[in-house]
């Protein structure tokens, strides 16, 4: 089977890339990832705070004494918490560029407009083949509404758009009012592709001490059923490279991924939860299970089983909810 696609431009040997994560730290690691089989890597980010901190540091350096230095830094975490500092992050751009023969995606993560965007141009003269933007926000600003929240978004991928000419993917959220509306604005922006969805690490609170604290769990299949639906709803509808993170666990996972419309499958619980093996494995049954089907390429099978494609198109809208809340059976605990 052909498993070749194309991602935002790239020619990607199969679908299943190595989402951003921790592994990207390591050369051996990113390495291991390339002889698995990954399509292509995406590095870990770097993060706007960790820029904005260098950038006040050397102010602050250069300029000798301003006090409120160490008050200005004290709601970022502290600069180890980030193990990969931005020259660093440079450096191992190029070196996972030279052991890797894999696109080498890079992933930047901020939430506003400022000197980080810079930094953009800088990943792309370390050879990255594409980037990766992470905007994660949480809007907790009352005055701030929606449009605003969006049009900020907008602005950040102009502002990277401009910074750089190698594709760049936009990773989001979930939580837009009108997501497809959203994605041929982001489109128009510059984006090439999206990475859907970032997922968001709820805090949880500790009640014996009382305290908020971060806990990361790792995903299960069921959660890549978001993504699907809306890769599936964005098929045909919008001019822009579609990328699934979230839930894929298996070769079925990604199989579905590929029906609904992905031009690539991104994963990252599975490679830390069951070692990079498992790419292999995720890329090897999903070509098993669609060569099954009578599909000879990744092309042929992609979006088959999209909204616009599908029998039943209702399926991936409100029709289908009413039909899932009903067809649940009464347990006979419950009466
Ligand atoms: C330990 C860990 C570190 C991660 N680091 C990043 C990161 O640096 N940048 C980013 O965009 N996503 C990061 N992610 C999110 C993943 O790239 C991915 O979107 C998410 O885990 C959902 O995919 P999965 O279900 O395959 O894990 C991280 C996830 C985990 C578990």
């Amino acid at each position: 089977m052909d498993l070749t696609t194309k991602y935002m431009g790239l020619s990607l040997s199969n679908p299943v890339v190595a989402g951003a994560s921790p592994l990207s730290k390591e050369l051996d690691k990113v390495k291991a990832l390339a002889e698995a089989g990954a399509g292509a890597i995406v590095m870990h980010s770097i993060f706007e705070e960790q820029l904005a901190q260098e950038a006040l540091a050397l102010n602050y350096y250069i300029e000798q004494g301003a006090e409120s230095f160490a008050e200005s830094l004290s709601h970022f975490p502290p600069m180890e918490a980030y193990k990969v500092g931005p020259e660093l992050y440079l450096e191992n751009i190029a070196a996972a560029r030279k052991a890797a023969d894999v696109p080498i995606i890079a992933s930047l993560n901020g939430v506003s407009l400022g000197g980080w965007i810079d930094y953009a141009g800088k990943i792309q003269q370390a050879g990255a083949d594409a980037l990766e933007l992470n905007i994660y926000l949480i809007p907790t600003n009352r005055k701030v509404s929606g449009t605003k929240i969006e049009k900020a978004y907008l602005d950040i991928v102009k502002a990277v758009r401009a910074a750089v000419s190698i594709p760049l993917a936009v990773k989001l959220s979930p939580f837009f009012s009108a997501p497809v509306n959203m994605a041929r604005k982001l489109k128009a922006a510059g984006a090439d592709a999206l990475v859907l969805f970032n997922r968001f690490y709820q805090p949880d609170i500790d009640v014996e001490k009382l305290e908020v604290a971060p806990r990361l769990v790792l995903s299960d299949s069921d959660e890549s059923r978001l993504p699907m639906r809306w890769i599936a709803i964005l098929f045909g509808r919008v001019r822009l490279s579609l990328a699934a993170t979230s839930g894929v666990h298996t070769g079925e996972d990604a199989a579905k991924l590929i029906l609904a419309g992905a031009d690539a499958v991104q994963v990252v619980s599975a490679l830390l939860r069951d070692g990079i093996g498992q790419l292999t494995k995720i890329r090897d049954d999903m070509a098993e299970l669609l060569a099954a089907k009578g599909y000879r390429s990744i092309r042929k099978a992609r979006g088959v089983m999209s909204q616009k494609n599908c029998p039943e198109p209702a399926v991936f809208e409100r029709a289908n909810y009413i039909e899932t809340l009903q067809s649940y059976p009464q347990s006979p605990a419950a009466v």
